[in-house]
Formats: C-alpha cells, sequence, structure tokens
C-alpha cells in the first residue's frame, strides 16, 4: 500500500488523483489533502477517504463554518464517515488542521506519508517540492512550475532521495529510483520510452503540442482574444491557468524548461512538435537514428496513475486508445513568430539561473490579469519580455533567493499591467 498526500485535491490533477485512488483502493491511501478555498469540497473528500490531516491554503476560512466541520473530521469525530472508515481513521490516530500557505507544505512532511501528489498551481508551489524532497519522500509532480523555477535546486534533492531509495532497497532492480515521477503527459511519457535505454544515446527529446485553440491563427487575429475562447482547449480539460498557458504555448516552453531539468538534456536538443491529435504524448531520438513514441488516450489519469504505480502498472482507468479510429497523424512546427511565449520561454530556460523564475512569475500575472479582463491577451507576452528585460539574472542559490525575485518580477509585471 503507498500512503500519499495530495496538494490541490479540488483541482484538475488533484480531482483525477484521487479518482486513480478511488479505483486502486488496494494499492493507493490517502493520508492528507490540501486545497486553496474550495474548503466543502475538501471535506466531502476527507469524508469518502477517511482522511484526517487536511490544510486549507485560504487563512480567512478558518473562521467559517465550514472549518468546524473540517476540526471534526481531523479528530475524528466526523459524523459524515462510513462507519467503516471511521473505525479505520480513529486507529490511526491524532489527524491535524491547518490554514495558511505554511500549512499547505507541513503536510508534506507527514511521516506515515510515501508520496506527495504537488498538482498546486504556479510558483506556489515550489516550496511543497522542495519540503517533499527533503523530507526524503517521493515527489509525483504536476505543479511543472515548481523545476521551471527552482530546478537548479530540486534535481540534487532528488538526486539524494534516489541514492537513498537505492541504499534502502526501496528503489527497482532497473530503470530510475524514482524519486521524482512527472506528471506531465509530455514528461511522463518520454520517461517511460526512456526506460531501459542508455541516456548517453539519446539524441534528442520530441515534446508534443496540440498547438492550443488558436493553431494556424495569424497575430492580428489573436488581438481580440477574450478569456472564454482561451479557456476552450481543443483535447485536453483542466484548470484556468493551464488552460491560458496552453493557449499561448508558454506551457509549451514551461515544458521544455522542465525537460531539460528532469532529463538533464541540453536545450538544443529538445525539439517541440505540434501534433494536434495528442495521440503521441512525447518521443525519444536515439542516436541510431530510431525513435520511441508514447501514445495513448488523451486522459491525466494514465500518466498520474503511472507515476503513482511505478515501476508497475496497473489496469488502464480509461478505455485504451484504439488505432482503428484514430485517424491520421498530423505533424508541425510551432509558430514561435506569433506565440512568443514558447520562445521567450525557451531563451530564459538557456541564460537560465533567475530568469526562469521573473520569466513564470510574469507570466503567472499577466495570465491572472488577462483572466480578471485587466489584460490583453498578446499583453502576456509582452509583460513577460519586458520583465526578463529588466532582470538581473543571478545564479540560483536559495529557495529564498527564489521567493524574492519572484516577488520582485511580480511587482514588475503589474507596474507594466498597470502602465499600459
Ligand atoms: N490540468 C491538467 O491537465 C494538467 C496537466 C499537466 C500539468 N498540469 C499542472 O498541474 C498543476 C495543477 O493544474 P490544474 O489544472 O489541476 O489546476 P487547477 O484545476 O486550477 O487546481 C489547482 C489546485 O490547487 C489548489 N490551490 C491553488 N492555490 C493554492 C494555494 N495557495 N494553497 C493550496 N492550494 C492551492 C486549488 O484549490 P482550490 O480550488 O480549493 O482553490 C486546486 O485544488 C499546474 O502546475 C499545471 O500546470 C495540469
Amino acid at each position: 500500500m503507498k500512503r500519499i498526500v495530495v496538494l490541490g485535491s479540488t483541482g484538475s490533477i488533484g480531482t483525477q488523483t484521487l479518482d486513480v485512488a478511488r479505483r486502486h483502493a488496494d494499492e493507493l491511501e490517502i493520508v492528507g489533502l490540501a486545497v486553496g478555498t474550495r474548503a466543502g469540497e475538501l471535506l466531502a473528500q476527507a469524508r469518502e477517504f477517511g482522511v484526517r490531516h487536511l490544510a486549507v491554503g485560504d487563512e480567512r476560512l478558518a473562521g467559517e463554518p465550514v472549518a468546524d466541520e473540517l476540526r471534526a473530521q481531523a479528530r475524528g469525530a466526523s459524523a459524515g464517515a462510513p462507519s467503516s472508515l471511521a473505525q479505520a481513521m480513529a486507529q490511526r490516530g491524532g489527524g491535524s488542521l491547518g490554514f495558511g500557505a505554511q500549512a499547505v507544505v507541513d503536510l508534506v512532511r507527514l511521516p506515515e506519508a510515501d508520496i506527495v501528489v504537488n498538482a498546486l498551481v504556479g510558483a506556489a508551489g515550489l516550496r511543497a517540492s522542495y519540503e517533499t524532497l527533503r523530507a526524503g519522500k517521493v515527489l509525483a509532480l504536476a505543479n511543472k512550475e515548481s523545476l521551471v523555477v527552482g530546478g537548479d535546486l530540486i534535481m540534487p534533492l532528488a538526486a539524494a532521495v534516489d541514492a537513498q531509495r537505492r541504499a534502502d532497497g526501496a528503489a527497482p532492480d532497473t530503470g530510475p529510483a524514482g524519486a521524482l515521477m512527472p506528471i506531465d503527459s509530455e514528461h511522463g511519457a518520454i520517461y517511460q520510452c526512456l526506460l531501459g535505454e542508455d541516456a548517453r544515446e539519446v539524441a534528442r527529446l520530441w515534446v508534443t503540442a496540440s498547438g492550443g485553440p488558436f493553431r494556424g491563427r495569424t497575430r492580428a487575429e489573436l488581438g481580440g482574444i477574450t478569456p472564454a475562447q482561451a479557456l476552450a482547449h481543443p483535447t485536453w480539460n483542466m484548470g484556468a491557468k493551464i488552460s491560458i498557458d496552453s493557449s499561448t504555448l508558454m506551457n509549451k516552453g514551461l515544458e521544455v524548461i522542465e525537460a531539460h531539468h528532469l532529463f538533464a538534456m541540453p536545450y538544443d536538443r529538445i525539439s517541440v512538435v505540434v501534433q494536434p491529435q495528442s495521440a503521441i504524448h512525447s518521443m525519444v531520438e536515439f542516436a541510431d537514428g530510431s525513435v520511441k513514441a508514447h501514445l495513448g488516450t488523451t486522459d491525466m489519469r494514465i500518466p498520474i496513475q503511472f507515476a503513482l504505480s511505478y515501476p508497475a502498472r496497473w489496469d488502464a482507468p480509461v478505455e485504451p486508445l484504439d488505432f482503428t479510429k484514430l485517424g491520421s497523424l498530423e505533424f508541425a512546427a510551432p509558430d514561435t513568430d506569433t506565440f512568443r511565449c514558447l520562445a521567450l520561454a525557451r531563451a530564459a530556460g538557456e541564460r537560465g539561473g533567475t530568469l526562469p523564475c521573473a520569466m513564470n512569475a510574469a507570466n503567472e500575472v499577466a495570465v491572472a490579469a488577462f483572466l480578471a479582463e485587466e489584460g490583453t491577451y498578446l499583453g502576456i507576452a509582452e509583460c513577460v519580455e519586458a520583465v526578463m528585460d529588466a532582470h538581473d539574472v543571478e545564479r540560483v542559490e536559495s529557495l529564498e533567493q527564489l521567493e524574492a525575485v519572484d516577488a520582485w518580477a511580480r511587482a514588475e509585471a503589474r507596474a507594466w499591467i498597470a502602465g499600459r
């Protein structure tokens, strides 16, 4: 039985993670849950899965009536829990309930947890990723911003947990030790293509992109895009921030940086290709010209499940891909002149240091402003570029330094938007 903490359990990845746990109750036990604001949904999840370690990011909710029900749940006195679960909860001992950012991070250190699923959104997830690995636990990572911002700090920690897992006999006999399991479908795909391979024989990583809802449009046609139009992704149903990032191709830029860190691959050997059907989730090209591709149904429960089941494979939670109905597969180069965020993110990654942190923070602010109809769609790339230009890049040294750069870049981005 693997015991997991899910951070961001009310979101798109979080709820799908719980669905995987529901289908594999013999393999997975949820021991901790954290959300931002949806405390009522958290309570329902805690009751269903019998979870008594809970955290709510928004401190203001501590005084709301739902907080009393959450406290009762943490004490194990919840009237809503089925009796079998209530019994099991009572045997497990005391629970905990916290409010605020620190309470969310504290959950990752739960002694009974083996794996932390980080499905928080944005750079707010960095500290949780960092502390998960520092606590020696497996990090199942959806929060790609953690690696974009803090890859230079996270990857050495992951290597240390890998070494410890090997020393403890917790790692599989062959293949990666599994301390850092990507949930992003592209990186999950590459991870699987690399299993059994010699890293020295890898020539190139091909990260596939759907192209987003505005594929084929010109820059002039993107001028009046509204949040509703940008939120309608053609192949994936995701949270608001990643949906906008997918439409601007910033998401692909973040994924290039993520791939660089996860697979220790230089940027000039990471290519992006548009694959509109999203059937190929990414590919690895080898020195002899062979290419391995990972295909599957477009359902995030597959990569989520693999991140949790590795090195085993469990029954598929979804209908398998029917190749007789797939039709044709198309490929195209991304249009980085129109979708400038991809080129900006790649440039930030190549320059390295604290620039990806500043770039990411500016993007988060510009996306939030666009969603609130306080900024324009094309303004997202312009804002990111302005903040990147203004940033004095430093070598990454600490989490505190990255948090300071993040705060500086957010203030710069807000000032840039206010000045338009
Ligand atoms: N969705 C996908 O298909 C997909 C695919 C690949 C990678 N990812 C990555 O996975 C991450 C999550 O994406 P998503 O689409 O699942 O996002 P989402 O639907 O917006 O969910 C975000 C989750 O994080 C919680 N949260 C937000 N701020 C928080 C805070 N300050 N403290 C505690 N919890 C907080 C939210 O809680 P409340 O709702 O209660 O506020 C929610 O549970 C992102 O990094 C994204 O890039 C997503």
